[in-house]
């Protein structure tokens, strides 16, 4: 047990991070759950403290291209263009890994997730570490991510020395997975990354967001991000009969519904805005998963943009 500390001190990270310890991190999307992804040991803290099963492998998170380097065997034309447009940023390469990089942290794949985040304080943890940090998001395994150091403390205290507190995530989603075969690029996970600006850069991508057992990103299951409460999505104009139904919290873009109290409905965004929208997600779930109504109802977004990932967390925990 630690008596977990939560601070902004990069140094005090950095000790644990030296001595094999794992530690809460800030990034632009959600916050993970870092240990030496050199390091078997310390890795193998994550899976436990998690209670990750050893199938679902880790990203690996660096601070330039030129580190990147040392991990994979080469990078892809298509890679090379996505990581000079948009890293740091919210979007991870699935690339060909180099020996150093321990089967344990790709569950065997012979692929290695890699991302910079885009949070000046990670970015500067690692500039100062002699060695990539692993980072699953930093929440028990199928539990809504965290977007702020008190959902860590909420879920991992005890279970970790240290979270780094970098105030609450910019983007709010998780990174976009992209992966790239024969020239072509496939992405498994929408996320902070919208696919528009993706397809502007190198044209159509393929989408295999597969939904139960997909061999690419196990890590992808049906059931994920989910709160303790029952969830489900349904579109605006059935809000009136579900509460109907019982004592419901409503999850919705820009529009309240007359019907329902105020204080169990919760706006993404007032004026319409997904990025906004994509932000306040998880603490919103969180929210109403705290709260005293039996179940939650989101309403569908709009399936652009930062819309598309909101739609897949809300459709991951509602199954
Ligand atoms: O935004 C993010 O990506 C956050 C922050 C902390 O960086 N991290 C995150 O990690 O969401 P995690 O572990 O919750 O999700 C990583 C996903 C999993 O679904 C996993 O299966 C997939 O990445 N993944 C990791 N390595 C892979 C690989 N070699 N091939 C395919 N999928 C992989
Ligand atoms: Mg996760």
């Amino acid at each position: 047990m630690f008596n977990t500390i939560i601070g902004k001190d990069i140094s005090v990270a950095k000790n644990f991070l030296d001595q094999g310890d794992i530690v809460g991190i800030p990034t632009e999307t959600v916050y993970g759950l870092a240990a030496n992804a050199l390091n078997e040991d310390a890795v193998l803290k994550i899976f436990s403290a998690k209670n990750r099963p050893h199938f679902d492998p880790l990203i690996v998170h660096t601070h330039s291209k030129d580190a990147i380097k040392n991990y994979v065997e080469d990078i892809p034309f298509l890679a090379e263009k996505l990581i000079d447009a948009f890293m740091p940023g919210p979007v991870t390469v699935l690339l060909k890994k180099k020996n150093i990089i321990s089967d344990l942290v790709t569950s065997g794949l012979d692929t290695v997730a890699i991302r910079i985040p885009n949070h000046t304080l990670t970015l500067e943890l690692l500039k100062q570490l002699d060695f990539p940090l692993a980072a699953p998001s930093a929440n028990p395994f199928g539990y809504i991510s965290p977007t702020t150091s008190h959902h860590v403390y909420d879920q991992l205290q005890g279970r970790i020395p240290y979270i780094l507190d970098g105030g609450p995530t910019d983007v709010g989603v998780e990174s976009t997975i992209i992966g790239f075969e024969n020239g072509e690029s496939v992405v498994y996970r929408v996320g902070g990354l919208a696919i528009e600006e993706i397809e502007n850069l190198i044209g159509k991508v393929q989408l295999n967001l597969n939904e139960s057992s997909n061999p690419k990103s196990p890590g992808m299951l049906k059931s994920h991000y989910a709160p303790r409460k029952n969830l489900r999505i349904r579109e605006f104009e059935d809000l009136i009969t579900e509460k109907q139904k019982g004592n419901i919290g409503v999850i919705a873009f820009d529009e309240y519904v007359d019907v329902i109290e105020l204080k169990n409905q919760i706006l993404l965004s007032p004026k319409r805005d997904l990025n906004e929208a994509a932000k306040n997600l998880f603490a919103a779930m969180r929210k109403l998963d705290a709260s005293d109504v039996e179940k939650i109802i989101a309403v569908k977004f709009p399936e652009v943009g930062l819309g598309r990932a909101i739609n897949d967390r809300l459709k991951r925990a509602s199954s």
